[in-house]
């Protein structure tokens, strides 16, 4: 059984029923992702791109340390918007050794290898297509330089409360003593932006999570009717976690393939995906339990977003 459907049915078989938001990533689903991030309501880009563009040459001092070069692996790569910024000061430095960008989908890596060299001239790129973190060893392979690794776009809020730390105890484990992180979280704000964000006016978010559902149609041979199923975002202040829900208008049955049959109750949700809001306290907690020194931390001028560079310490 392929992973895909063992994944949907295991967590629509589950109590509560949930499905993982690592699937929303089809054609369709990246197209709508592009047009969250242009939507008015969906500021996270914006803070993010606005730090990258402002603050360049301040990033770059705390992580250029004037005597050896380091490589810059960027987890999630995307079309490199942000990192190209900070790729091209380092460039003007000569402080880069070459640039890792990771992605599962290997037709972005194929892109960057293509696009990224006319546009940083003397750019030594190396694409790697797979799992951050076989990626990342073998990219301690490749070069013994300093590294620099990137996570950005709070994709790190796509982890849960308790999946975040482990996530930054692995990265300190694969990496070496003076190694750097420069990780994008967004921060804990007025509620209602944050639920906005997640729930905008035009109904990008709603097909974007809609979309799994017709991707299971399809590539599962599914026969989930998309009409009988609403979207819902929350936002709990206390403990920072933004969740989107699919919700069941209906009683009703779905086939999965031939052989699976799944029944939702009216009014029933799936759960489709946290992301998780912190406070700089907690980034600052998570930074120091995981074995890093928090190094730098950058805003933008509302403070709805950070990106903080951390070092690792063994
Ligand atoms: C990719 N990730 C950081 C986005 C987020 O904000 O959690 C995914 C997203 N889901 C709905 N809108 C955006």
């Amino acid at each position: 059984m392929d992973n895909f459907l063992k994944d949907v049915l295991k967590g629509l078989q589950s109590s509560p029923k949930y499905l993982q938001s690592k699937y929303f990533y089809d054609k369709k689903g990246d197209e709508l992702f592009q047009k969250i991030m242009a939507s008015g309501e969906y500021y996270l880009t914006n803070c993010e791109m606005e730090i990258f563009t402002t603050q360049i040459a301040e990033i770059a001092d705390a992580i250029v340390d004037g005597q050896r070069q380091l490589d810059v692996i960027e987890f999630g790569a995307g079309d490199a918007t942000k990192s190209s910024h900070l790729l091209k000061e380092l460039l003007k430095r000569k402080a880069i050794g070459a640039y890792f960008p990771i992605d599962i989908s290997n037709h972005i890596i194929e892109l960057l290898n293509r696009a990224l060299p006319p546009m940083l001239p003397g750019l030594n790129i190396h694409g790697l297509n797979g799992e951050y973190f076989s990626m990342l060893s073998k990219a301690n392979e490749i070069s013994n330089n300093r590294k620099l690794v990137l996570f950005l776009g709070a994709n790190i809020g796509n982890f849960k409360f308790n999946e975040m730390p482990q996530f930054c105890n692995r990265l300190h484990n694969e990496l070496s003593a003076g190694d750097l992180v420069l990780i994008g979280f967004d921060l804990k704000k007025h509620p209602r932006k944050i639920r906005n964000a997640y729930d905008d006016a035009q109904g990008f978010t709603r097909e974007f999570n809609l979309n799994l559902l017709t991707r299971i149609n399809r590539e599962l041979n599914a026969d989930f009717d998309i009409e009988q199923f609403d979207h819902y975002a929350s936002y709990d202040p206390d403990n920072g976690a933004c969740k989107s829900y699919l919700v069941s208008l209906a009683k009703q049955d779905v086939c999965i393939g031939k052989n699976h049959l799944i029944y939702f109750e009216k009014d029933e949700t799936i759960f489709m995906e946290i992301s998780q809001k912190y406070s700089i306290e907690e980034i600052n907690k998570t930074a120091l339990e995981s074995g890093f020194t928090p190094v730098a931390h950058f805003f933008d001028g509302n403070k709805y977003f950070t990106d903080v560079v951390w070092r690792v310490e063994k």
